[in-house]
């Protein structure tokens, strides 16, 4: 990371023309002897209460209390961190940045990464020449004439075209100076297996898509092919020290301010995707790459956009890695909406077809995430019998538990109370039940309230009767015969797990059924029991032998420990039974420990 001195930050200050640069966003008028006033450029409103002090060269908003400097307005508006706000005003003012005197090797790191990137650049400069310059390159802009994506666009987006010769960027890159080991670096060239370890261009007969960081600097590239059976279809750069697949969002730098501008980023899927949505006028498109939105992508995306659009084949987005995005979201405030698409088509597909605007519509009718989730998971599960409205609420429970209260989630909840054919308060009572504990997946700190706070903790012998009876559910024929078996009264010490223990039984495939209206404490142990056992994973009928074996052990102890109490009559047969039961527990799990 650069560091410009102190100075270099005063002097871009005293140079910058604060009314040129809010100018660019918002009209002003003076309005007194150094303020000028205008439509706040961060929120919508129709009479101005924007003010501007172009001596102080600060802001201020009434409406929305906006306020800060120069830098502050760029870092907002451009959605550039304060470095990138730095260096486009020092740019654009005319200032030369100082670094602050570095350590060497940070340093040296700091070289390497620029040297770098500048053989990055250079090589997408050189595959865009030669994709409108060169004669074999033909067929590829015919190609992408027919895909519909006009020259102006494709330049602006750096596209370019790979030779079908096998060393044109090797030896290009080695006379402006660059060694061997940088191009293996950046990926740009790999080394043979065979004929003794020479290296060649990695990408070659492609179309080239670069993939940049938000100020633009060329991290890697997407490389189409261009003839039949040339596999793979897209060949990406191999994961390196710059290119990192999971943290790229190709044209991130073409859609920043646009992005920051609307407050909000489309996030497609691929490359053409990206380029058909800028080329029609929408901007703030950023592709991901892949179907699931990651952790790395959001962190980006958080500087530039509050709101994020996926504008994908939702579907086939792993729906979990969709969650787990969509919590990561939430816990940074950002909004994560769906635009649903035609099935099985791409956004860029549905503009050759169906025109922009069709596309803009969809956008304009976007959907919060998790009621999107929700209606899916809803539309395909089969709610018509008991069990499948187990299954569904199983599946729905990490959504739900994460709902944010208000209208929206109440309004969620009584859609999904109606299919599952609970009332919302009996819905709210399972959510909360169950609630995973110790917050392991609950609310974070300061998070806004959801629908499952966690409850309290149970002794060691009700956990022990917890995890039985979630076996029982998580194996229902299993469970139904041991449950048929076992003597809840004697075995079952807790309260409410004996409760739950008598409905369970003959119900272990659909346990949520037939609870009784007025019972919200049995009815939130049952929907915990069903929570565990939908997060149990691959299990075998020892584990459930297993842990009741566990509960038949403490019973024996608690009857011996009374004997003993009570003048120790029949304890040497209690001393043998627990013996057996201990021989028991030692074989099944050397057969547990065999199957792992
Ligand atoms: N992708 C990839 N590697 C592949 C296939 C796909 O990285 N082997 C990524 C690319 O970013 C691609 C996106 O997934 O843009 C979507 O793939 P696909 O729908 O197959 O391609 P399109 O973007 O629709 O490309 P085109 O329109 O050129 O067919
Ligand atoms: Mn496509």
């Amino acid at each position: 990371m650069t560091r410009y001195t102190a100075d270099s930050r005063d002097r871009v200050r005293d140079a910058v023309d604060m009314l040129a640069v809010v100018s660019q966003h918002t009209e002003l008028r003076r309005a007194g002897a150094s303020e000028y006033v205008g439509r706040c450029p961060f929120h919508d409103e129709r009479t101005p209460s924007f003010g501007v002090n172009p001596i102080e060269k600060v802001y201020h908003c009434f409406g929305c209390q906006a306020s800060g400097d120069v830098f502050t307005f760029v870092m907002e508006t451009e959605g550039l961190d304060f470095v990138g706000a730095l260096q486009l005003l020092a740019d654009r003012f005319g200032v030369e940045l100082q670094t602050e005197q570095e350590d060497p090797r940070a340093a040296g790191r700091r070289e390497r990464r620029e040297r770098l990137h500048n053989l990055l650049g250079r090589a997408a400069a050189y595959y865009a020449r030669y994709l409108w310059e060169a004669q074999e390159a033909r067929p590829a802009r015919e190609y992408l004439d027919s895909r519909g994506l006009g020259e102006a666009t494709l330049r602006d987006f750096r596209v370019g075209y790979a030779p079908s010769a096998w060393d044109r960027m090797l030896s290009a890159s080695r006379r402006a100076g660059f060694s061997d080991e940088d191009l293996l670096a950046v990926g740009l060239a790999q080394r043979s297996k065979t004929s003794l370890g020479r290296i060649y261009d990695r990408f070659r007969e492609r179309i080239m898509f670069p993939s940049t960081d938000a100020r633009g600097n060329v991290l890697g590239f997407g490389a189409r092919a261009m003839r039949q059976n040339q596999l793979p279809k897209y060949l990406n750069t191999a994961e390196g020290e710059i290119y990192q697949k999971r943290s790229v969002l190709f044209g991130i730098d073409r859609a920043r301010a646009a992005a920051a501008r609307a407050g909000r980023a489309i996030l497609v899927e691929g490359y053409t995707d990206v380029l058909a949505l800028h080329q029609a006028g929408l901007h703030e498109a950023v592709g991901i790459m892949g179907t699931s939105l990651t952790e790395e992508q959001i962190s980006e995306l958080q500087r530039v956009a509050k709101v994020l659009v996926l504008c994908l084949d939702a579907d086939a987005a792993g729906q979990e890695a969709m969650l787990r995005a969509a919590q990561l979201a939430r816990k940074r405030r950002l909004e994560l909406r769906v635009v649903p698409l035609p099935d099985g088509s791409d956004p860029a597909e549905l503009i050759e077809r169906a025109g922009i605007d069709a596309l803009r519509e969809r956008v304009a009718a976007s959907v919060p995430f998790v009621a999107f989730h929700v209606a899916r998971i809803l539309e395909q599960g089969d709610t018509s019998t008991a069990e499948g409205r187990d299954r569904a609420f199983r599946q729905l429970l990490p959504a739900l538990r994460n709902l944010e209260r208000g209208a929206f989630g109440d309004e969620l909840l009584r859609r999904v109370a109606g299919r599952l054919e609970l009332s919302e308060a009996r819905l709210a009572s399972l959510i909360e039940g169950a609630a995973r504990q110790n917050g392991a997946n609950g609310p974070a700190d300061g998070q806004p309230a959801g629908y499952g706070p966690a409850h309290a903790p149970l002794d060691q012998a009700a956990r022990a009767e917890r995890t039985f009876l979630a076996l029982c559910v998580a194996l229902p024929e299993a469970g139904a015969r041991m449950l048929f078996e076992v003597d809840p009264d004697r075995l079952i010490t807790s309260e409410v797990m004996r409760r739950a223990a008598r409905h369970i039984a003959g119900r272990t495939h659909s346990p949520l059924a037939d609870l009784p209206p007025d019972d919200e404490v049995l009815a939130r142990a049952v929907a915990d029991l069903v929570a565990r056992a939908g997060r149990a994973g691959r299990l075998s009928e020892d584990q459930l032998t297993h842990a009741r074996l566990v509960l038949e052990r403490a019973r024996l102890e608690r009857a011996i420990r009374r004997a003993r109490a009570e003048g120790a009559v029949g304890i040497g047969e209690l001393a043998r039974e627990r013996e057996a039961v201990l021989e028991r527990i030692r074989q099944v799990v050397a057969r547990l420990e065999r199957a792992v």
